[in-house]
């Protein structure tokens, strides 16, 4: 039977093999909602980038400069981390440099890995679909805050290994910790994380309506995979 772990903070990968794993990158607050809404919306590539003034380079190049740190657009960047700016027909065919404080840093982190993969609660249907199908093994990295593990990212793993359960072995405790979590969650999520650390910051910076919607399950039928540097639609 396939194997499924959950690795709680990228500053913990140097613990799995995962040059024979599917890997799923998360980061549900909100890097990853943002980059699966924008391929949804028909973005051309993104290119993840974990250095903010190795992002604003890529501006002379003819990408669109995207991203955050501490949640916050960068200056000079034409385009923050809220999905909502992600939704409308002017993004179509662009190419996007991202920088955020987590997301792009764990998928820096993943590199190596057989396959990596975005996922967000937005297409969890899909990646459920496309990783029943595929026989490798899956490692979920959740992106955290600064090393540190986040209730969000947490909670993803867990509905991805709940949806997957039945047919897929977890390899170690941690994605039975992440499902348990899920379970207690899953009829109230937006109440269950309305302590968390990030919602807390996100609500400090009046950003509220990116919680809700990033918490919303199978809006979108896309995957985007890393193929070389860029993120394509796999
Ligand atoms: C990150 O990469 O840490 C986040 O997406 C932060 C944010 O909410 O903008």
């Amino acid at each position: 039977m396939k194997t499924i772990d959950v690795c709680l903070s990228p500053e913990l990968i140097h613990l799995y093999d995962v040059s024979n794993k599917t890997v799923v990158v998360v980061d549900i607050l909100r890097a990853t909602s943002c980059m699966v809404t924008a391929f949804a919306h028909g973005v051309e590539s993104i290119t993840p980038i974990a250095d903010a003034d190795e992002c604003m380079k890529m501006k002379y190049k003819g990408f669109v400069v995207s991203g955050e740190r501490n949640g916050q657009k960068i200056e000079g960047f034409d385009k923050g981390n809220s999905p909502f700016e992600y939704m409308d027909e002017t993004i179509r065919g662009l190419k996007i440099a991202f920088t955020t404080t987590n997301g792009t840093q764990a998928i820096e982190k993943s590199k190596g890995a057989r396959q990596i993969l975005i996922g967000s609660f937005l297409n969890l249907s899909a990646i459920t679909k496309y990783l029943l199908m595929s026989d490798h093994n899956i490692l979920i990295v959740c992106a955290g805050w600064k090393g540190k593990i986040n209730l969000e990212d947490s909670l993803f793993a867990g509905a991805l290994v709940d949806k997957l359960r039945k047919h897929i072995e977890p390899d170690c405790d941690a994605p039975i910790v992440a499902q348990e979590l899920y379970l207690s969650a899953k009829n109230d999520m937006v109440k269950f994380l309305s302590t968390s650390s990030h919602v807390k910051r996100l609500n400090k910076l009046n950003i509220h309506k990116d919680i809700e919607f990033c918490l919303t399950p199978d809006q979108y039928d896309v995957i985007p995979a890393l193929k070389r540097s860029e993120l394509h639609l796999l």
